[in-house]
């Protein structure tokens, strides 16, 4: 289980993060919404050790990775698909994928495993990262990251600037990933996707955790939909 205990965050002391408390299982996937500057992305990057919390903990079963240095989070098993992508555009896509792998020792069939997810990269592994499509950029990210065979992974808006084909393909992929019992905190703005394929729904608003919720309740009760999100219903 990765568990958030009341954790606060800010940036030069302007408090982005307040006592924020969740939990993701293994094998579930928790969507995360909530409108831009809620501060989702902070949460993430609270998570991955890339900004300090001011209180609280966050475990990975009894490890307490609050207590560890950002680089040691991933070698623990949390895998992270930055918004943006992020990846080192210099480097080739082989070698991004490469630092997932060693990060974690893990050996090669975890990379021909995820490139047997995503099938185009197989085709590209000398090119330059940063001359990749936008869409291809998303794939290497998300595979990059499951070079670590995490336990958990970390999704900050994966569909943003993608066409609907390839946004499916992602969403597939997290329910793959859930199903091989991998537990996935969702950053999205695709609701109706998100809504698929969540178990359940957390609303962030001004650094607070406003409403947990279901699919199932969100479509019999959207209201919080448009409250915390700013959609009149749940089919974008
Ligand atoms: N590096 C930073 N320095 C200062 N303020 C930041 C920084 N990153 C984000 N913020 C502020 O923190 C708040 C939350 O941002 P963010 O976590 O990116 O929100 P979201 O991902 O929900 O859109 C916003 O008000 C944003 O301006
Ligand atoms: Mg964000």
């Amino acid at each position: 289980m990765l568990t958030i205990d009341r954790i606060s965050s800010s940036y030069a002391q302007v408090k982005v993060l307040s006592d924020i408390s969740l939990k993701v299982e293994e094998g579930e996937v928790l969507g995360l919404l909530g409108r831009n500057g809620a501060g989702k992305s902070t949460l993430l990057k609270s998570i991955m050790g890339l900004v300090q919390i001011d209180s609280g903990t966050i475990m990975l079963d009894d490890i307490t990775l609050s207590d560890q240095h950002a680089h040691e989070i991933p070698k623990c098993g949390i895998g992270y698909i930055p918004q943006g992508r992020r990846l080192f555009p210099e480097l080739m896509v082989e070698e991004n994928l490469k630092m997932g792998l060693f990060a974690r020792n893990n050996s090669e069939e975890v990379l021909d495993w995820a490139l047997s997810l995503f099938p185009v990269l197989k085709s590209r592994l000398k090119q330059k990262s940063g001359t990749l499509s936008g869409g291809e950029q998303q794939m290497l990210a998300t595979a990059r990251a499951l070079c670590l065979q995490p336990r958990y992974i970390l999704m900050d808006e994966p569909s943003e600037g993608l066409m609907p084909k390839l946004i499916e393909t992602i969403f597939d992929i997290v329910e793959k990933l859930k199903s091989d019992k991998v537990g996935v905190l969702l950053v999205e703005q695709k609701i109706e996707g998100t809504l698929r394929i969540s178990d359940r729904i957390v609303f962030l608003e001004n650094g607070i955790l406003k409403e947990e919720s279901t699919p199932q309740q969100l479509s019999e009760n959207p209201e919080p939909l448009s409250m915390y999100v700013g959609v009149k219903s749940h089919t974008n």
